[in-house]
């Protein structure tokens, strides 16, 4: 695909297919020509929303100079010099729920591992007291649910689902917002209570957008590392320094990227690759190809833990650059070192894996552990 049709139109689904680097690249930094404004795909009017539906209204579905808006007052909590002050939350997360796996045996890395894992550190980040942990999980996860069939009943089910998780979410930060408003917290609610030129349903929408991108996304990305390690049969070499985590994880993102395409809408007649692309046509941007274009990377269908330098877009690139890859960097350097420090042993079943159906990663990840 990538090489014989690079850029193609499916009419089943209405989109344009891009699949090379290089276009992928040109289409994330060219904002002006191509706009990550979904409303206008699906002919929703932009009505700046309600504390119950504000997901129309934040940076990822925005473009300049509006994004600036919305992700300038924020921005700096995400940078390296922020995000390494949270470290020791992080290190604090992991090595308590390590603690409760200690004495297993046998655990469901998924389950019981990634998926806590960015739930309550992102809990912390935005100070969600403990006792509303559980619900707040139970919240993100019905934002991220799929249907496990087509059937409309099933897809039906589902929707209500997010909706109702949605507006109980957006009470609940509306709430959180109002009473820590003129605070002197260093949370991130507080910081959005405070932020000059953010309505009231924007922040909310921001508080949430923190859930949706940053929880299932970094999930699957220690799930697809223990997987690939596993895979590789490298836990030991990582375990012992021979082979740098850092850059094992890198690759990892390259090659098992948890999100495996993004979505852009053409705001004029543009042409890409020979292709003619009109105002308004749909373009499916395949992160999990270009990440392994053959053009950019030696060897690409090989995973290498030592490649580098690593010039992946699992992050994406441009304006909308993932926020807190800063974070989950920092979240799966800590995670991953903590859990091969704390067993000797560790294996991976490998035997039933059951793909997620909708980004890249697992249902579960049975591991051995002594
Ligand atoms: C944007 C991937 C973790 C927050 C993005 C984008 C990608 C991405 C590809 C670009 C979206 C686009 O251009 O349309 C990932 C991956 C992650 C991860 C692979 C984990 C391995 C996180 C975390 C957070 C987060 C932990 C926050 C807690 C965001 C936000 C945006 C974003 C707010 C929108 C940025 C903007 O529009 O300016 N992410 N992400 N992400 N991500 Fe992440």
């Amino acid at each position: 695909m990538r090489q014989k049709t690079p850029v193609c139109y499916d009419e089943q689904r209405e989109t344009w297919d891009v699949f090379r680097y290089e276009d992928v690249n040109h289409v994330l930094k060219n904002h002006d020509a191509f706009t990550a404004n979904r409303t206008l795909e699906d002919n929703e009017s932009s009505n700046g929303g309600s504390d119950e539906m504000p997901m129309l209204q934040t940076m990822i579905t925005t473009d300049p100079p509006e994004h600036n808006r919305l992700r300038g007052f924020i921005d700096e909590q995400f940078q390296p010099g922020a995000i390494r002050e949270y470290q020791p939350q992080v290190e604090k997360v992991t090595a308590e729920l390590l603690d409760d796996l200690e004495n297993k045996q046998q655990f469901d890395f998924v389950d019981e591992f990634a998926v806590p894992v960015p739930v309550i550190v992102i809990a912390e980040l935005l100070g969600i007291p403990a006792d509303r942990r559980e619900q707040f999980k139970e919240w993100s996860d019905a934002l991220v649910a799929r249907p496990e069939d087509d059937t409309e009943e099933e897809i039906q089910r589902v929707q209500r689902g997010q909706q109702q998780a949605q507006q109980e979410m957006g009470r609940y930060f509306a709430k959180l917002l109002e009473e820590r408003r003129g605070g002197d917290g260093d949370d991130l609610v507080t910081l959005a209570a405070n932020a000059e030129d953010l309505s009231r349903g924007e922040k909310v929408g921001f508080c949430i957008l923190l859930l949706l991108a940053g929880n299932i996304t970094t999930t699957n990305l220690l799930t697809n590392t223990i997987w690939s390690f596993e895979e590789e049969g490298i836990i030991n070499d990582v375990r012992t320094g021979a082979i740098d985590h850092e850059q094992a994880i890198e690759e990892v993102l390259r090659y098992r990227s948890p999100i495996q395409s993004l979505k852009r809408i053409a705001t004029e007649n543009v042409e890409l690759n020979g292709q003619q692309i009109q105002t308004g046509d749909v373009l499916t941007l395949w992160l999990g190809a270009v990440n392994r274009d053959p053009e950019i990377f030696d060897d690409p269908e090989k995973f290498r833990p030592e490649r580098g330098p690593n010039r992946h877009i699992a992050f994406g690139t441009g304006v909308h650059f993932c926020l807190g890859a800063h974070l989950a960097r920092m979240e799966a350097d800590v995670a991953i070192e903590q859990l091969l420090e704390r067993f000797d042993r560790l294996d991976a079943d490998l035997s039933d894996l059951q793909p997620l159906s909708s980004l890249y990663g697992l249902e579960s990840l049975p591991c051995e552990v002594s």
